[in-house]
C-alpha cells in the first residue's frame, strides 16, 4: 500500500475479527518497530508479544480504556529502558507499527495505561521490570468488514493548524 494512501485511510481499531494473526505478519510488524528511529539511536525499546488468551483478557479487564484487547488475538507490549525522550521514541515505534499492521488489513488501537495502578498491573501481568516503562499495549486484528466509518477521519482543517513563515500567519500553497 503507498504511505499516503496508508496515512489516508487508517482509523483506529477496536473491534477485530477472531481469526489468528499469522506469524509472518506478527513479524512484519515487529520489524517496523525495529526500523524506527530514535534519539541518540539508542533503540531503546521492548516489544513482547502477547498471544495467550488468558493474558490478554486479563489486561482487558484492567485497562479501563481498552477493554477491547481481551477480545484481540495477539497484542504487542511496548515498554522503554533507559530512554532519553520515551514517550517520543515510543511514538514513532507504535506508528511504524499501526501502519505496517494496517497495510496488512489489520488494525490496532493505542492503550494509554495511564493510570499507574494500572500500569503497574500490566507490567505485573507481563513480567516487566520495575525500572522498564510500560507505554502501551496494542491489540492487533483483522478489520472487521465494513468497518463503521471507515476511510473517514474526523481532523481540524490545514488553515486551523499550518502557518506560513510565523505564527497566525496564513500558509498559502501557491
Ligand atoms: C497518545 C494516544 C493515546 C490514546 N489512548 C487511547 C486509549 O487509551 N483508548 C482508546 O480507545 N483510544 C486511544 N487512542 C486513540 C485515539 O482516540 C484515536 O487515535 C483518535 O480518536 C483519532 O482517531 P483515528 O485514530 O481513528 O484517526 C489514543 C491515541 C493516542 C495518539
Amino acid at each position: 500500500m503507498d504511505v499516503m494512501e496508508c496515512l489516508r485511510t487508517r482509523l483506529t481499531v477496536r473491534a477485530f475479527r477472531p481469526d489468528p494473526v499469522p506469524a509472518e505478519v506478527v513479524q512484519k510488524i515487529l520489524e517496523a518497530g525495529r526500523l524506527a528511529p530514535s534519539s541518540r539511536n539508542l533503540q531503546p525499546w521492548h516489544f513482547i508479544v502477547i498471544r495467550n488468551p488468558d493474558t490478554l483478557r486479563a489486561i482487558g479487564a484492567v485497562a479501563t480504556s481498552g477493554r477491547f484487547v481481551a477480545d484481540a488475538p495477539m497484542a504487542i507490549a511496548i515498554a522503554m529502558e533507559n530512554a532519553d525522550r520515551p514517550e517520543l521514541d515510543a511514538g514513532r515505534v507504535l506508528q511504524q507499527m499501526e501502519l505496517a499492521a494496517w497495510s496488512e488489513g489489520l488494525g490496532t488501537c493505542f492503550v494509554g495505561l495511564r493510570v499507574a495502578d494500572q500500569n503497574r498491573q500490566v507490567k505485573e501481568l507481563l513480567g516487566i521490570p520495575d525500572q522498564i516503562e510500560l507505554i502501551t499495549v496494542l491489540p492487533f486484528g483483522y478489520r472487521p468488514q465494513g468497518m463503521r466509518g471507515a476511510g473517514r477521519k474526523q481532523r481540524k482543517s490545514l488553515d486551523e493548524v499550518a502557518h506560513g513563515e510565523q505564527f497566525g500567519q496564513r500558509y498559502e500553497s501557491g
